[in-house]
C-alpha cells in the first residue's frame, strides 16, 4: 500500500473515499462537519434519521455526497468523546481500514489523524495508523492454490493533517510506522511458514538475503564451529534432529565506529516437539512458532536498517529443531555450556534456555552495551500474562523501564517480572551447577533466572513472548510482536522518537 500526507479540506479532496469520524451520540467531528456543510446538511440529515449513532466499531458508507469531490464518504463511529482514548483510536483506525478494504475504493483519504488521543503526538498517531493499516491488510496465502483475491484492494491511503507545518513531523512518523510494519510483516511471514520449510537452514538463507539487501555483515556458525566453541548446551538440543543447527549472526553498523552495539538474540527453535520429554499431540503444530523470537529480532533489524538509524546493532539467532530420536539428549544428561557452567538437562522440553545460554555467552565477544533476548520461552508466561503483555525481565531496572516505556509507546506492551535471588534456588541440581528446570511454580521466572546466570558481563533484558508472538483459534497466525516494542526502544536510543 502507498501512503502520503496532505493538508486540506475534506470536501475539496479528489479521492475515491473520504473517511471521517462521528462521536456518540450523533456528533460530527470537524472534518465530518465540513463535508456536511458542503453538502448542505445531507450528512446530518442521514444521521438524524438514526442511521449512524457513532457507536464504536460501526461504519456507514455514503455515495455521491453532494458538494464534495470524492466518490464516497465513510463515516466511522468513535464512541463517546469522553471515553475516546488510545484503545478507541487504534480500534477506529482498524475498523476504518477493514471497511475501506471492502468498498470498491482503491484510494482513500483518512481524516482521523487529528483526533486527539491524550498526550500522544501527531507522529505517534501517524506511526500507529501506518502500522495498523498494514497489519489489518496482511495476508498469508503462500500455500493456498487458489488465492482469495480482493476485487479492488485499497492501494493508496492519504493521511490528512490540519496544518502544512505539521507535515514534516508526520512524514517522519509515517516512515517509521512503515518500516516497523514491514519488519512485522517479515516476522509474521517467517513465523507462519510451516516447519518443513522454515528449518534452521531456511532462517539462515533468509538472513543472508537480508544481509545482501541492507549491506549487513553476515556469518553462520555450523555444527563444527559450535563444537569448537564448546556450545554443548545448544548442540544438546540439536542432537535429535536431522536438520543441522545454525548460529546466525548479522551486524548493522549505522553508528560511530567503536560505539558498543546493542545485541538482540532471538530463540530460533523451528519446531519444538519437546524432544524425549515429548509434548502432547494437541496443538503441537503451533510449536512451529517457537522461532518467533528469531523472527522478531530479524524483523527489528530490518526496520532499523530501512530507517538507517545511527546505531550499531547485532542480531544473533541460534536456530535448531528440538526432536526426539536415537541421538537425542536424554533427561538426566549433563552438558557443559560454552560459559563453562554445567547443566543437568532434566527436561528436554526446556530447550529454549539451553540454546539461548550459549548464544548469550557468544554475545560477549561483541562487547555489547546492552543485550536483549527474545523467546517463546515458557507456557507459564502465557498462564501469567495471556496474549496481552510479554513478560519482561532485566538485570538493570533502568533498562526494564526503558523497554516498558517503549512497549507502551508502541502499544506492544510488556510487564516487568521479578528476578529475585530467592527464585534461583529452584534451579539447584545435586549433580551439576544447575538443572534446566525449576519445578512447577513460577516457570517464567525460573527460566529467566536460568538465563541470568549467563549475563554477568552486560546489561541484559529478556522478553518472554510465548503468549504474544502468535494467536490461536480462528485468526491463527504470527502477530509480529515484539518488533514494534524493540524498534521503538531503538528509535528512542537513537533520539528519533517524536
Ligand atoms: N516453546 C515452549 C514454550 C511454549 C509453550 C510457548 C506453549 C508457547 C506455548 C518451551 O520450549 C517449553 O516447552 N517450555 C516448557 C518448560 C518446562 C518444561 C519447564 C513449558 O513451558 O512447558
Ligand atoms: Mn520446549
Ligand atoms: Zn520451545
Amino acid at each position: 500500500m502507498e501512503f502520503s500526507i496532505k493538508s486540506g479540506s475534506p470536501e475539496k479532496l479528489r479521492s475515491a473515499c473520504v473517511v471521517a469520524g462521528v462521536f456518540e451520540p450523533r456528533r460530527l467531528t470537524l472534518p465530518a462537519e465540513l463535508l456536511d456543510k458542503a453538502a448542505r446538511g445531507y450528512i446530518s440529515d442521514i444521521i438524524g434519521r438514526g442511521d449512524m449513532e457513532g457507536k464504536t466499531g460501526r461504519t456507514l458508507l455514503l455515495h455521491n455526497v453532494p458538494g464534495t469531490l470524492c466518490g464516497r464518504v465513510l463515516l466511522v463511529g468513535l464512541g463517546k468523546e469522553k471515553e475516546f482514548h488510545e484503545k478507541e483510536f487504534l480500534g477506529a483506525i482498524r475498523v476504518a481500514v477493514k471497511a475501506l478494504d471492502e468498498t470498491g475504493a482503491m484510494d482513500a483519504s483518512l481524516f482521523l489523524t487529528e483526533l486527539p488521543v491524550g498526550k500522544r503526538s501527531l507522529a505517534w498517531r501517524v506511526r500507529q495508523i501506518a502500522m495498523i493499516a498494514l497489519e489489518a491488510t496482511y495476508r498469508f496465502d503462500t500455500f493456498k492454490s487458489k488465492k482469495d483475491e480482493v476485487r479492488r484492494p485499497l492501494r493508496k491511503l492519504t493521511l490528512a493533517v490540519d496544518r502544512r507545518d505539521d507535515r514534516g513531523c508526520a512524514e517522519q512518523g509515517l516512515a517509521q510506522g512503515l518500516a516497523i510494519a514491514e519488519g512485522m510483516a517479515t516476522a509474521r511471514n517467517l513465523g507462519n511458514l510451516p516447519p518443513n520449510i522454515c528449518h534452521p537452514a531456511h532462517v539462515a538463507e533468509h538472513a543472508q538475503t537480508m544481509a545482501r539487501e541492507f549491506n549487513l555483515e553476515f556469518e553462520v556458525l555450523e555444527r563444527a564451529d559450535m563444537e569448537k566453541l564448546g556450545m554443548q548446551s545448544l548442540l544438546a538440543v540439536a542432537a535429535g534432529s536431522h536438520q543441522p543447527p545454525k548460529l546466525i549472526v548479522l551486524s548493522y553498523r549505522g553508528g560511530a565506529t567503536g560505539a558498543k552495539p546493542v545485541v538482540l538474540i532471538g530463540k530460533g527453535v523451528t519446531f519444538d516437539t519437546g524432544g524425549i520429554s515429548l509434548k502432547p499431540a494437541a496443538e503441537m503444530d503451533e510449536m512451529k512458532y517457537d522461532m518467533c523470537g528469531a523472527a522478531g529480532v530479524l524483523g527489528t533489524l530490518q526496520a532499523v536498517a530501512r530507517l538507517k538509524l545511527p546505531i550499531n546493532l547485532t542480531v544473533i539467532v541460534p536456530a535448531t529443531e528440538n526432536m526426539p530420536g536415537g541421538g537425542a539428549t536424554r533427561p538426566g544428561d549433563i552438558v557443559t555450556s560454552m560459559s563453562g557452567q554445567t547443566i543437568e538437562i532434566l527436561n528436554t522440553d526446556a530447550e529454549g534456555r539451553l540454546i539461548l545460554c550459549d548464544a548469550l555467552t557468544y554475545a560477549e565477544r561483541f562487547e555489547p552495551d546492552t543485550v536483549i533476548d527474545v523467546a517463546t520461552l515458557t507456557g507459564a508466561c502465557v498462564v501469567a500474562l495471556g496474549g496481552v503483555a510479554s513478560g519482561l525481565f532485566a538485570n538493570r531496572d533502568a533498562l526494564a523501564r526503558e523497554l516498558l516505556a517503549a512497549g507502551d509507546e508502541a502499544h506492544d506492551r510488556a510487564w516487568h517480572m521479578p528476578l529475585w535471588d530467592d527464585y534461583q534456588e529452584l534451579l539447584k541440581s545435586p549433580f551439576a551447577d544447575m538443572g534446566n528446570i525449576g519445578g512447577r511454580w513460577a516457570g517464567a521466572v525460573t527460566a529467566a533466572c536460568f538465563l541470568s546466570r549467563f549475563t554477568k558481563k552486560f546489561k541484559w533484558a529478556h522478553l518472554d513472548i510465548a503468549g504474544t508472538a502468535w494467536k490461536s483459534g480462528a485468526d491463527k497466525g504470527a502477530t509480529g510482536r515484539p518488533v514494534a516494542l524493540l524498534t521503538h526502544y531503538l528509535l528512542q536510543r537513537a533520539g528519533q522518537l517524536n
